[in-house]
């Protein structure tokens, strides 16, 4: 019998091409979402990429009558945590909100799941729990400090696992920073979709491309960096979701707790990214230089050392993949998937 994984906000952007890559790898995952940011079609078009719809349960992370019947009625092995909010704006006007559904959830989920004798845990932290070091290279070691509460709820979440691994050695969690995800599946069939206006620099030059925006305004070109505009370390999201099977594989022969960063090494700046558009699309990108976005850092990317030698993992796709297959994603599905 395919080994059954607990995939929460499993039809989210990340989520989903995660669970196609899980259904290709030969796991079965099990959907837990609650569609605050996502939408009921991403299961069609999974089934049109797999051939197989993963079951779905309707519901939030934080109800424990939900999560009884999920771990009742399926024989879950491990659990992906994705469910959770990400907008580093709305966390500082709300951060109840923020706190309730990235820590309050996942420690409701984390004691449910202890209560079923699961004890095997993968969770989406980020680079932002890092804050801004005053260098630009980031290891496993650096030392953290958030400096919003988006960043503060991963941190948190973070301390929750390091000291129950510390209390309880049998558990085996694997805590994955994520570095800046980005792109689509090659398929154009999924893809992200964000609502309203986009905060992050791709899913925005992507609608100014397809021409729903004007153009993109660079929030500064005075940083110390190769060309002034900030740059980041980039990650297509499937080789992120890719990531995700290969810390599953690793839990299978650690015991306790791995923490890894999942970025390629590499960063760019906002203007090659751009370039790296324009390229892929044929179009042009009409951008103005304005002030700096508050709270932005110059540069940071990732030492890809540990997960090639933790994880045995490492990023395959470039910067060119990343835009050309956001750009199919968002040619084939331009006001992104139909509504409910
Ligand atoms: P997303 O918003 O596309 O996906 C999150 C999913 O969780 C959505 O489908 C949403 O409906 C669901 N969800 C939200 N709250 C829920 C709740 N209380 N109960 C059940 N389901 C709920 O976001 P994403 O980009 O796929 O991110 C996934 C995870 O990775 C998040 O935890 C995010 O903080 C983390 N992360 C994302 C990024 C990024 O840039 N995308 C970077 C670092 C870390
Ligand atoms: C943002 C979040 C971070 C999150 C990360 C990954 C903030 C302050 N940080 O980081 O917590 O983990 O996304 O999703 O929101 N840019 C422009 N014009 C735009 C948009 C962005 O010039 O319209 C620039 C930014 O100044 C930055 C780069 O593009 O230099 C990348 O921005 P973005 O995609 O928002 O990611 P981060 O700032 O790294």
């Amino acid at each position: 019998m395919e080994t059954q994984i607990l995939v929460t906000g499993g039809t989210g952007y990340i989520g989903s091409h995660t669970v196609v890559e899980l259904i290709q790898a030969g796991y079965d995952p099990i959907i837990l979402d609650n569609f605050s940011n996502s939408k009921r079609s991403v299961l069609e078009q999974i089934k049109k990429l797999t051939g197989k719809e993963p079951k779905l349960i309707e519901g939030d992370i934080r109800n424990e009558k939900v999560l009884d019947r999920v771990f009742q009625e399926n024989k879950i092995e491990a659990v992906i945590n994705f469910a959770g909010r990400k907008a580093v704006g709305e966390s500082q006007v709300n951060p109840l909100l923020y706190f309730s559904i990235n820590v309050e959830g996942s420690i409701v989920l984390l004691r449910k799941m202890k209560e079923y004798g699961i004890k095997r845990f993968v969770f989406s932290s980020s680079a932002t729990v890092y804050g801004d070091p005053g260098y630009d290279c980031f290891t496993e070691s650096t030392p953290l400090s958030p400096i919003n509460n988006y960043g503060e709820s991963k941190w948190m979440v973070e301390e929750v696992l390091r000291r129950l691994v510390q209390a309880e050695p049998d558990w085996k969690v694997a805590i994955l920073r994520y570095f800046n995800p980005v792109g689509a599946h090659e398929s154009g069939l999924i893809g992200e979709d964000p609502s309203g206006i986009p905060a992050n620099l791709m899913p925005f030059v992507s609608q100014v491309a397809v021409g729903k925006r004007e153009k993109l305004r660079i929030f500064g070109n005075d940083y110390p960096t190769r060309d002034g505009t900030g740059a980041r370390d980039y990650i297509h999201v499937v080789d992120l979701a890719l990531g995700h099977i290969a810390a599953l594989e690793a839990l299978n022969k650690n015991d306790g707790l791995i923490t890894v960063n999942l970025g390629t090494g590499n960063n760019t700046t906002v203007l090659e990214l751009v370039h790296a558009f324009e390229k892929a699309s044929d179009k042009q990108i009409p951008y103005e230089i304005v002030e700096r976005r508050p709270g932005d850092v110059a540069a940071y990317y990732t030492d890809p050392t540990l997960a090639k030698t933790l994880l045995n993992w490492e990023a395959q796709r470039d910067i060119n993949k990343m835009c050309e297959d956001t750009w199919r994603w968002q040619q084939m599905n331009p006001q992104g998937y139909p509504e409910d």
